[in-house]
């Protein structure tokens, strides 16, 4: 795991022996985080061939060895994989990725002085992202009126942000769950500091969270109002299998956050909703959104003060399966109203116009089941500018369930869970008993924004608790193995016939 430097060197001269064609990264490791570059030599007319997980990276040639990405030109998008680049004029070059965390801004500047330039032959330094500490959990304590129910307290690692800077990184996180199989009883999360201060959206805007959605579910600045895994109607329980979380690499979290402190009215929509600020980007109709995400879209006066550390607390309640009588598990399942894409953009279309998505598919086109299942809770997952959305029973038009964007209502935007202008809770319908689907059975998936103004990078993902789903499905009680740095989501709209784990990419 862990996001490093991603830059590759090539010095290109008329003459010498330089092969014709170089893999970067070699044939098996490709352009990916963690690995460190070695300089290429090459002559005018060497290709250079950039392969990549779609829809992970991209290719920016930058016009000095850092990550400041000033002057960039990005060269190849996210889907652009394998990306083949021919050197065709004499000089050095430096391509780096500009998914937000995959350049080190630190370690990039300080290995740029020591190199030679044009030689460049000196490589870059591969530095771990900084975090403060481990990830913790505190020891479980019996819920106050219960004798079976525990509550465990975590914290993530400690994420140093001064104000400007934005993290987009991978951590893993303690395990609260014991080694057995338990039932959740509740979920909940929010950002703290080094004190245990819950902070505001103002200070550090939450902009996702993503792992294992058996896990820590996908939540966003709404984390703190949403209750994703509020108590479920009895006999229904989300069951956690705590033993395959002993395994750290199934506990690993992007976990991106943006510290705002200082940043003025005029930018803020910029920084947190990461407009690209390349016109490249912009030509491939990629306007903003997680891989745009940089330091660059936040200006703020504040940007020299130290940093302060940043904590997502995630606290979870379980009790034993066992005693609880005629239990019915349910499974967590993500859809996409992108159909994978994840991230979509809505254009400004005047005062009191909404943009509107819809996608219609089997509700099980990734894992086709085959007995009736049933869908017990909706929760959507939305960014600024959401105002709702529904699952239509695509026959009969019957709304199964609507999910609506709240914002913030306090006279400041300081005050944590009520930030005025943020979105802080995304309502839920719970269905009981639950709405009979089966396999094969379409539904309309429908997404409401504000096109009052525009807003890049925006997503629309439903969380659902389904019952009576093959725990053999990812997004099933009973998980898969996890690929290092890549999110075990299953959206069933998406990915690899067959219903295989989606890598997608994130808010
Ligand atoms: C690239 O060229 C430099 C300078 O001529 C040389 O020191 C270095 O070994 C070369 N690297 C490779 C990978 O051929
Ligand atoms: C960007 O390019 C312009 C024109 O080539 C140059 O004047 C400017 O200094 C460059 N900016 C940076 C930060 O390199
Ligand atoms: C890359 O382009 C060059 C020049 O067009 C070509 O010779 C080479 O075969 C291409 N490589 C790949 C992997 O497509
Ligand atoms: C726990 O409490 C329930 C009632 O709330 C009771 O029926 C049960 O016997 C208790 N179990 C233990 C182990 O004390
Ligand atoms: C998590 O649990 C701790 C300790 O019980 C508590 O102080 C904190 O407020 C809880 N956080 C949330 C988000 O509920
Ligand atoms: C729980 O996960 C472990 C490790 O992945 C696995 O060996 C075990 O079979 C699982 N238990 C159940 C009940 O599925
Ligand atoms: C889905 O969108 C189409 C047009 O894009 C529209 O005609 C249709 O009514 C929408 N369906 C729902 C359920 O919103
Ligand atoms: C503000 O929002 C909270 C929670 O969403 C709600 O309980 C409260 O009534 C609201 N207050 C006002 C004045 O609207
Ligand atoms: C969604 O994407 C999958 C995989 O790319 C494709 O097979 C499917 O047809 C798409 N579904 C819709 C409704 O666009
Ligand atoms: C997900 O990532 C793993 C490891 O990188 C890879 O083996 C697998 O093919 C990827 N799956 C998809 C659907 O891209």
């Amino acid at each position: 795991m862990g996001i490093i430097l991603g830059l590759v060197v090539a010095a290109v001269t008329f003459h010498g022996a330089a092969a014709r064609q170089i893999e970067v990264g070699g044939d098996r490791a490709g352009w990916t985080t963690g690995l460190q570059y070695d300089p290429v030599n090459a002559t005018v007319g060497t290709s250079l061939v950039f392969k990549y997980a779609r829809g992970q990276h991209n290719v920016v040639q930058v016009a000095k060895p850092d990550c400041t990405f000033a002057n960039a030109t990005q060269v190849a998008g996210l889907t652009d994989t394998p990306f083949n680049l021919t050197l065709n004029h004499p000089g050095t070059f430096y391509y780096a990725c500009s998914v937000s965390g995959h350049c080190d801004a630190d370690a990039a500047p300080k290995a740029a002085a020591k190199a030679p330039v044009p030689a460049a032959a000196s490589s870059v330094q591969i530095k771990q992202p900084t975090t403060v500490g481990q990830s913790k959990c505190a020891p479980p304590v019996l819920v106050p009126e219960t004798n079976d129910t525990f509550h465990v307290s975590c914290l993530s690692p400690g994420v140093p942000l001064s104000p400007g800077q934005v993290a987009n990184n991978y951590y893993t996180l303690a395990n609260p769950y014991p080694s057995k199989v338990v039932a959740i009883v509740q979920e909940k999360s929010q950002i703290v500091d080094g004190t245990g201060r819950a902070v505001p959206l103002s200070e550090a805007y939450a902009h996702h969270f993503f792992g294992n959605a058996r896990f820590v579910v996908a939540e966003g600045a709404e984390l703190r109002g949403t209750e994703v895994k509020e108590p479920l109607p009895q006999p229904y329980f989300q069951l956690v299998n705590g033993t395959f979380f002993d395994d750290p690499a199934n506990r690993r979290m992007n976990i991106h956050l943006i510290n705002t402190l200082g940043v003025g009215p005029e930018d803020i929509a910029r920084c947190i909703e990461c407009w690209c600020d390349t016109v490249a980007a912009f030509q491939q109709n990629y306007h903003g959104g997680t891989a745009c995400c940089s330091p660059n879209d936040c200006p703020t006066p504040r940007a020299k003060e130290p940093p302060t550390v940043y904590y997502l607390q995630y606290n979870v309640s379980y009790r034993d399966p066992q005693p609880i009588p005629d239990l019915i598990p349910a499974s967590p399942v993500l859809l996409d109203v992108v159909n994978g894409s994840v991230e979509y953009d809505v254009f400004a279309k005047g005062p009191g116009s909404v943009d509107t998505r819809n996608l219609t598919a089997p509700f099980d086109q990734q894992c086709p089941q085959v007995a009736p299942f049933g869908l017990l809770r909706c929760t959507g997952h939305q960014h600024i500018g959401g105002i709702c959305m529904e699952i239509v029973d695509t026959e009969t038009g019957h709304v199964i369930c609507t999910s609506c964007s709240v914002y913030g209502n306090s006279t400041s935007a300081d005050t944590p869970g009520q930030e005025k202008g943020y979105l802080v809770r995304m309502t839920d319908d719970t269905i009981v008993p639950p709405y009979p689907l089966q396999p094969g059975q379409k539904v309309t998936i429908v997404s409401k924004y504000s096109a009052d103004d525009k807003h890049y990078g925006v997503m629309a993902l439903w969380i659902l608790t389904v019952t009576n789903w093959d725990p053999t499905c990812p997004g099933g009680a009973l998980a898969k193995n996890t690929p290092a740095g890549s999110f075990d989501v299953y959206t069933t709209f998406a990915g690899p016939a067959g219903g295989a784990v989606t890598n997608a990419t994130a808010h």
